[in-house]
C-alpha cells in the first residue's frame, strides 16, 4: 500500500501552450521535450491512513495545491477500481529550486502518478501513468519516461489518446546538454496555466500557434533521430520565440522575458557567430535553458554567468521515473 518514484523534469523543445479542455487538461497541439537529469522529484504515497495528508518539500500543501494532488489519487482509486483503499499520505522533495521557473510540477505529478498506481497494487503501464500524470499538469504527463517524449495531443473528448509517449531514450544522445540559466529567482507574475488560457481567448495569432507548433514535432523527431544539433537548436529557438509571440499578442500581453533574458539571448547569438554551438529555449518564465553540446557546456556555463546568471545547473538526458525501495516516511 506504499510506493516511492524518483522522477525528473522535462524541458520542452515544442512546447504545450493552450488547453482545448482545461478541466482535462487536452492541449490543442502535441508537444516534444526532453527529460532532464540529474533535477528529480521524490514522491511516497501510501493509501489506508486515518486522514489525507499532503507534504510538499516540508511544507503541508493547502488550498488548490492539495486539492490537484487529492484529486489525482481520486483517479487512481477510479483505475484501481477501488474505492476502499482509504485516504492518503503524500509526501514529495525536489531537489531543485522550485522558484527557478522550471517545472518541478511535471517531475513532481509525474512521480505522484507513479507511486499512486503503485501504491494502489496497479501494475506499470506508461499510458495508464501519462494520463494520470495529465490530469496534475500537462506537461508532467511528458516526465514519466526518459529521453525525448512526444505528448501527442489526441482527438478523443475523454482524452483517452492524449498522452506521451517515449521516441528515443536518454542513452540515443547521451553529449546534448541543457544548461539553466537562472536568472531570476521571483514567482512569476502569470503562471503557465493562467498565461496559456489568456493567449487561447485572446491572441489573434494563437490559430498560427497550433498549426505551426504541430507542424514542428515531427521536424524535431528527425533532427533528434539523426542528432542534428544545429537544426534542433534552430527550431528550439523559433518555437519559443513563436509561443512567447503568440502571448505577447494576447490581451492584455504577456511577457515573460526581463531584460537579463534579452540580454542572454543577444550574447549567445554573438557566441553563436564566433561558432559556438548554442540555442536557447524558454517556457513560461525569465530563465532561458540553453541547449549545446557536451564539448560546448563549460562555454554555455560561461555565457550564461557573464549575463548575470544567479546560478547554472548543468543537465544530461534523463531516465525513467523509477520506483525506490527507500520511502520518504
Ligand atoms: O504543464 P504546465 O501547466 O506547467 O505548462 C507548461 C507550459 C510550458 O512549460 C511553457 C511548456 C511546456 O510544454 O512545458
Amino acid at each position: 500500500m506504499k510506493a516511492t518514484v524518483l522522477a525528473h523534469p522535462n524541458i520542452a523543445l515544442v512546447k504545450y501552450w493552450g488547453k482545448r479542455d482545461d478541466a482535462l487538461i487536452l492541449p490543442h497541439q502535441s508537444s516534444l521535450s526532453l527529460t532532464l537529469s540529474p533535477l528529480s522529484v521524490t514522491t511516497t504515497v501510501e493509501f489506508g491512513v486515518p486522514t489525507d495528508a499532503v507534504e510538499l518539500n516540508g511544507h503541508v500543501a493547502k488550498g488548490s495545491e492539495r486539492e490537484r494532488v487529492l484529486r489525482l489519487l481520486e483517479s487512481v482509486r477510479a483505475q484501481a477500481g477501488d474505492k476502499s483503499l482509504g485516504p492518503a499520505k503524500v509526501v514529495s522533495r525536489g531537489d531543485f529550486p522550485m522558484a527557478a521557473g522550471l517545472a518541478s510540477s511535471a517531475a513532481g505529478f509525474a512521480a505522484l502518478a507513479v507511486a499512486g498506481r503503485a501504491a494502489a497494487g496497479l501494475p506499470r503501464d506508461t499510458k495508464a501513468e501519462s494520463i494520470l500524470a495529465r490530469l496534475g499538469s500537462g506537461s508532467a504527463c511528458r516526465s514519466v519516461q526518459g529521453g525525448f517524449c512526444e505528448w501527442q495531443r489526441g482527438e478523443r473528448p475523454d482524452g483517452d489518446d492524449s498522452f506521451a509517449v517515449q521516441r528515443f531514450d536518454a542513452a540515443h544522445w547521451p553529449e546534448l546538454r541543457m544548461v539553466v540559466a537562472i536568472l531570476d529567482r521571483g514567482e512569476k507574475d502569470v503562471k503557465s496555466r493562467d498565461g496559456m488560457k489568456q493567449a487561447v481567448e485572446t491572441s489573434p495569432y494563437y490559430a498560427a500557434w497550433v498549426k505551426d507548433a504541430e507542424a514542428e514535432v515531427p521536424r524535431a523527431r528527425e533532427y533528434i533521430a539523426r542528432r542534428d544539433l544545429q537544426a534542433l537548436g534552430e527550431m528550439c529557438e523559433r518555437n519559443a520565440w513563436r509561443m512567447h509571440s503568440t502571448s505577447l499578442a494576447a490581451d492584455p500581453p504577456l511577457c515573460y522575458l526581463n531584460a537579463a533574458t534579452v540580454g542572454l539571448i543577444h550574447h549567445l547569438r554573438e557566441h553563436r557567430k564566433k561558432g559556438v554551438p548554442v540555442w536557447f529555449t524558454l517556457d513560461a518564465g525569465p530563465n532561458p535553458v540553453l541547449l549545446t553540446d557536451a564539448a560546448n557546456e563549460v562555454a554555455a556555463e560561461a555565457l550564461a554567468r557573464a549575463c548575470g546568471a544567479l546560478d547554472v545547473i548543468r543537465c544530461v538526458p534523463g531516465g525513467d521515473a523509477t520506483l525506490k525501495s527507500e520511502h520518504l516516511f
